[in-house]
Formats: C-alpha cells, structure tokens, sequence
C-alpha cells in the first residue's frame, strides 16, 4: 500500500518534472508564438501509453479513428485534380502517411517545432516537406487544396476569423477543414480547450458545402456528424476582424 503510493508520488514528480523541462525548452528558443505555448505540451513529442496504436496527436488522430477518411480522401484529391495541398495541422503525421496521396506536392504545417523537426527526419522525400508555421499568424504556401482537420475546434473564434483572412491573403484554392452540421450552435472558447464547430451558422456562415466525407465517428453520439467539408476558399465570407 505505502509501497505504491510512494511509486504513484515518483511518477508524478516525474511527469511534472518532463513538462517544466519542456517549458523551459521552449522559453530558451526565440519566436516561440503564443499558440507554440499552448500547444507544444499536449501535442508535442512525448511517452505515448500505446507507442503502436497512439498518436501524439490526440485520440482522434489514430491510423483506426481516421479508416473512412483515409479511404476517401484520394479519390477527392484526384477528382478536384489537386495538385498541390498544405496539411495545416499535420500533427504527428501518424495516420497520413497510411495515404497515398495522389499530389505532386505535399506540405505538412505544425505550430509545434519539434513535430515538423521529427517529421522532416521521418517522413520528408522529394514529393514531401515539413514546414513550421502557425497558421493563424502566417500566410500558407499557395497550393490547391488546404486540409485542416481538428484544429479549428481548438481555437477561439477571434483565431478563427484570423486563420479565414490568411487564408484569404493565401490565393490557395479549396479549403477541406472539420464541420459539424448538426450541431445547433457555436460557442467561443479560449484557444486550447476543445468544442465542436458548425462552420454554416453564426458567427461563420458559411454557404453549403461542395462536399462533404463523415468521418464515421463512434467514440459520442452527440458528434455522429463529425465530418470534413469542402469549400471554394473564394465564397467563404470575409472575416470582420482586424489582423
Ligand atoms: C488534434 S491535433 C490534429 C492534427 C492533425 N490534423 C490530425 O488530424 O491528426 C491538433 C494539431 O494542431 C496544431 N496546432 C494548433 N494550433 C495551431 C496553429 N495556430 N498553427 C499550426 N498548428 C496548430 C497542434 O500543434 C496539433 O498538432
């Protein structure tokens, strides 16, 4: 009993020890953005419980969680004759490697430096580049399609109106981001927490999209509709926030 409570009392001083170790990684680099800090310590590089089937991405971000998507977004690629995409946020990369992507290019964006460093060691080929950007802050590369999946659920809405406009400025083509059209009304949120987004009521308003892929989300009932929706990055409202 004593036995374990002393071992339960070493593993956390262990863990509160990795995350100020972080921390302070992180404080020593210069332009570490705001959003960086927020985000490096739960999606960063890190002990996963499952090193097979875990992401450090999230639960949502596993090879399993993602089989519908996986399976449909090439043919949505190829029949939209994209060329180029922009993967902002590609996370750990985990399940998207599983795809064969019918692109010529390829460019995985984090706001997490140490995920687009492994990243590039891991996975960076001629076809295949990782670039550390934060897409609220920074102009995307222009490409045809931009793939955003579960981030804006992440974000307060003053970033998302934010991420809209760069988007705007950004001349790429097609947005693929998550949407929850079910979903009765939004809600704000301080950037970091989580809540589903319906993108087709206030304060967005977006039109209809062109398409949409369900994601077949089992783990709630209450976000069966979770999917990935296209729009023209040209008929998305302007955002009415200044940058
Ligand atoms: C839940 S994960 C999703 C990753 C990936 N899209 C996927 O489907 O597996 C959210 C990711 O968003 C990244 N992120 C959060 N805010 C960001 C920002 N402002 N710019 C770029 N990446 C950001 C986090 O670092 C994290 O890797």
């Amino acid at each position: 009993m004593i036995a374990n409570q002393i071992k339960r009392a070493f593993s956390i001083a262990r863990s509160l020890l990795h995350l100020a170790v972080k921390r302070s990684r992180l404080s020593v680099r210069k332009n570490v953005t705001k959003h960086e800090k927020i985000f490096a310590p739960k999606y960063g590089v890190r002990k996963l419980k499952d090193p097979i089937r875990g992401s450090y991405s999230g639960p949502g971000s596993t090879v399993e969680r993602t089989t519908a998507i996986r399976h449909e977004l090439p043919e949505l690629l190829q029949d939209l004759e994209c060329k180029t995409m922009v993967d902002a946020p590609c996370g750990d990369f985990k399940w998207m490697r599983e795809v064969e992507l019918p692109v010529e290019k390829y460019i995985g964006v984090d706001v997490v430096k140490e995920l687009i460093d492994a990243n590039n060691q891991a996975y960076a080929n001629a076809q295949r580049e990782f670039r550390h950007l934060d897409l609220v802050e920074n102009v995307l590369p222009k490409v045809d399609l931009v793939f955003n999946r579960d981030v804006l659920i992440h974000l307060s809405y003053a970033d998302i109106f934010r991420f809209i406009a760069r988007l705007k400025q950004g001349g790429c083509t097609y947005l693929l981001t998550t949407h929850f059209p079910e979903q009765a009304e939004n809600r704000d949120i301080p950037t970091g927490e989580w809540r589903p987004v319906n993108l087709e009521i206030a304060p967005f308003g977006f039109p209809k999209p062109l398409r949409t892929i369900s994601e077949k989300y089992t783990a709630n009932p209450e976000h069966a509709d979770k999917c990935l929706a296209l729009w023209r990055i040209d008929a998305i409202p302007v955002a009415q926030v200044p940058l």
